[in-house]
């Protein structure tokens, strides 16, 4: 048999999301994605380009990186853009970690950060979120050394969908020494009523070894092309990037597509504010339920069990044909993260709920 080498065996498998072999229509609430289908002049910049994919996509993303450049008025060469904000994390630590360094994120968090570590074979330093499951930044400064080259930062944080202000986080940037790269992974910052996104900007005048990590697979809608992109306070954290990484890795409609997107502001703000109206809806249904959840600044709540039998709730739901993720997977037994969806989603979601609760028993 092949053997996989001694990283490989340490990286986290993340399970996929159950589906289940119903024959009707599933509710796909399982990962944060949007509802909502790209925007039709998205689709009209794709199919533009598609007849230009006897040739490789352009390098440089220059019109992509320029327009993001624009849009957020950074310096281009401080724009790394990559197949979904993942490569851009992936290459990150391929870059800069390594056995011997270290790199400090709260957890639960998001799934991908153990495998950074796993990966380059870095020590993982993990701090507990507080009893609101919110960043305990506090903590986490705490745990820097000599040795860190990476702080993450998920605001909002998937799972718990929690966000802090970003005067905090700034704050935190500013007490870190400077040779520590800090990723603040703002996945779902659009969604999030603490903050507009564009106040985190001036955060990179002010500290060169940030970085803001966003992407086109949440608010945009376009998870299945694979966009990502990463502002930073410096150039040389693209240039690390590009060295670790394949060629052409951000294709041809992938660029168009983000680049067109882009152009849309009114379109993501339409989204956020529907978003906002689901969210809302869901976490009051849930609250009328007995049901806690977090303080919700994302697209999806975080939804506490109460000491039912998580693993009896996620099959109730997914025999009735809805989707979400468990909370065993992400970190953190007893809990369910939902993505909202549709209303009518919603509302299968909250009907399949009543009918998986009132089947599972208290563990
Ligand atoms: C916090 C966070 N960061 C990054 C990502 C990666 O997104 P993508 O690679 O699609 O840009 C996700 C996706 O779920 C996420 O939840």
């Amino acid at each position: 048999m092949i053997e996989f080498n001694a990283r490989v065996r340490a990286i986290p498998e993340y399970p996929a999301a159950d589906t289940y072999e119903l024959g009707g229509e599933l509710v796909k609430l399982a990962s944060n994605e949007s509802p909502f289908a790209p925007h039709p002049q998205v689709l009209e910049a794709i199919e533009r380009q598609a007849h230009t994919l006897n040739r490789y996509p352009d390098p440089s993303a220059s019109l992509l990186r320029s327009r993001l450049a624009e849009r957020f008025e950074v310096p281009a060469a401080h724009v790394s853009v990559g197949n979904g904000s993942c490569e851009i994390l992936l290459a990150a630590a391929q870059a800069m970690l390594e056995p011997g360094a270290e790199i400090v994120y709260a957890w639960p968090a998001f799934s991908m950060y153990p495998t950074l570590a796993a990966l380059t074979g870095a020590r993982a330093i993990e701090v507990p979120l507080n009893e609101r499951q919110e960043h305990d930044l506090e903590a986490m400064a705490r745990e820097v050394t000599a040795a860190t080259r990476i702080v993450l930062v998920c605001n909002p944080n998937n799972p718990t969908a929690t966000a802090l202000p970003i005067g905090r986080i700034d704050d935190f940037v500013a007490s870190l020494p400077r040779h520590v790269c800090v990723i603040l992974d703002e996945a779902y910052v659009e969604f999030s009523t603490l903050q507009d996104p564009d106040e985190s900007l001036p955060l990179l005048e002010r500290h060169p070894n940030l970085v803001l990590l966003r992407t086109f697979s949440k608010v945009y809608g376009l998870c299945g092309l694979r966009a990502g992109y990463a502002l930073a306070g410096n150039a040389e954290f693209r240039r690390g990037v590009d060295l670790v990484r394949q060629p052409f890795s951000v294709n041809t409609l992938a660029q168009a597509a983000a680049a067109e997107a882009l152009l849309h502001q009114d379109e993501v703000a339409t989204r956020v504010e529907r978003t906002a109206i689901e969210r809302l809806y869901v976490e009051e249904e849930l609250a009328a339920r007995g049901v806690a959840t977090t303080d919700s600044q994302a697209n999806f709540s975080w939804v506490d069990l109460g000491g039912r039998d998580e693993r009896e709730v996620m099959r109730g739901l997914g025999t009735r044909g809805v989707i979400v993720r468990a909370g065993s997977a992400l970190g953190s037994e007893g809990h369910i993260r939902v993505t909202y969806g549709t209303r009518a989603e919603n509302d299968r979601f909250l009907r399949a709920l009543d009918e998986a609760l009132a089947e599972a028993p208290a563990t």
